[in-house]
């Protein structure tokens, strides 16, 4: 079975990457490249925007004039931008994999009540380590509820323009979810100056930014004496972008529904 694909967002540097790979992939086949208006790239051949030499698909903006139910979105741009392309998604019936990250509470709130409505992942991180690192990070906040403080730290490249990352964001809601804590409430996005002492309900994550780094997540559960740490680090964004193209081939065979990453790997 070949899908169709269209890549939203497919000049930036997670769209680059699944134009590659969808180019590559045996049973994908690359329909559509979606840059917003006035975009340098609209008009370009999506593979020469990629680095590949030409594919014969130009990067256009007009989205609604591609999506279809038998294509799958791979949406990567802003959290804006990826809940236009999901309303259209739900008008024409086509399946959307939307790995864009920095929404809003009421952004994200609107993307829950539509993405049931078609077939749709929504997922902060895509690979298949961290899928993996979200669910064991839960079992062992289960087992070390007490006595052990959980704290995240996250390092992305220096042009990353949302903090903390979604994983980190994703990894202590895993966390308050399995120690029944209330995450908006309990989660310090940053300490400064005479903070007091740490509580024994706080989940701290600390974001740094520099330099080319794709992306590393470590959960630390500190401990008297001693100290458990969890890390994932990405070595290339083809991680993020296979993960995306499996959830795309996994998707087009489900019922509408909003899915996550772990229901696409079966965790
Ligand atoms: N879930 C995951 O596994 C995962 C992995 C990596 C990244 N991400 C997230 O994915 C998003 C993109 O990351 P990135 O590093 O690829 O960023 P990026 O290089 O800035 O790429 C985003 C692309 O989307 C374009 N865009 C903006 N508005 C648009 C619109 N209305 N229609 C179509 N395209 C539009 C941008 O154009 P301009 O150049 O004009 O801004 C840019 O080309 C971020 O939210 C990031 O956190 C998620």
């Amino acid at each position: 079975m070949s899908i169709n694909v269209i890549v939203c967002g497919a000049a930036g540097r997670m769209g680059k990457v699944l134009v590659s790979l969808v180019q590559e992939h045996q049973d994908a086949r690359l329909v559509g490249a979606i840059e917003a208006t006035g975009h340098w790239a609209l008009g370009k051949d999506a593979g020469e925007v990629a680095g590949l030499g030409p594919i014969g698909v130009q990067v256009t903006s007009d989205y609604a004039a591609v999506a279809a139910p038998d294509t799958v979105t791979l949406d990567f741009t802003v959290p804006d931008a990826a809940l236009a392309h999901l309303r259209t998604a739900v008008a024409t019936g086509a399946a959307i994999v939307i790995g864009t990250t920095g929404w809003s509470a009421a952004q994200r709130a609107e993307a829950d009540q539509l993405a049931p409505r078609t077939r749709a992942v929504i997922a902060a991180n895509m690979s298949v380590g961290v899928t993996v690192l979200q669910k064991v990070v839960a079992d062992v906040a289960r087992i070390l509820k007490d006595g052990f403080d959980p704290e995240i730290v996250e390092i992305h490249h220096r042009f990353k323009v949302d903090a903390p990352s979604g994983t980190a964001l994703a990894l202590g809601r895993a966390i308050a979810a399995a120690q029944g804590k209330d995450f908006d409430k309990t989660a310090k996005l940053s300490r400064e100056g005479i903070t007091g002492a740490r509580t024994d309900d706080e989940i701290g994550i600390v974001a740094l930014r520099g330099g080319d780094v794709i992306g590393d997540h470590t959960v630390v559960f500190a401990g008297f004496a001693e100290r458990l740490e969890l890390t994932h680090r990405a070595q290339s964004r083809e991680c993020l972008a296979r993960g995306a193209v499996r959830a795309a081939l996994w998707l087009l065979g489900q019922k509408p529904g909003l899915y996550a990453m772990k229901d696409v790997l079966g965790l």
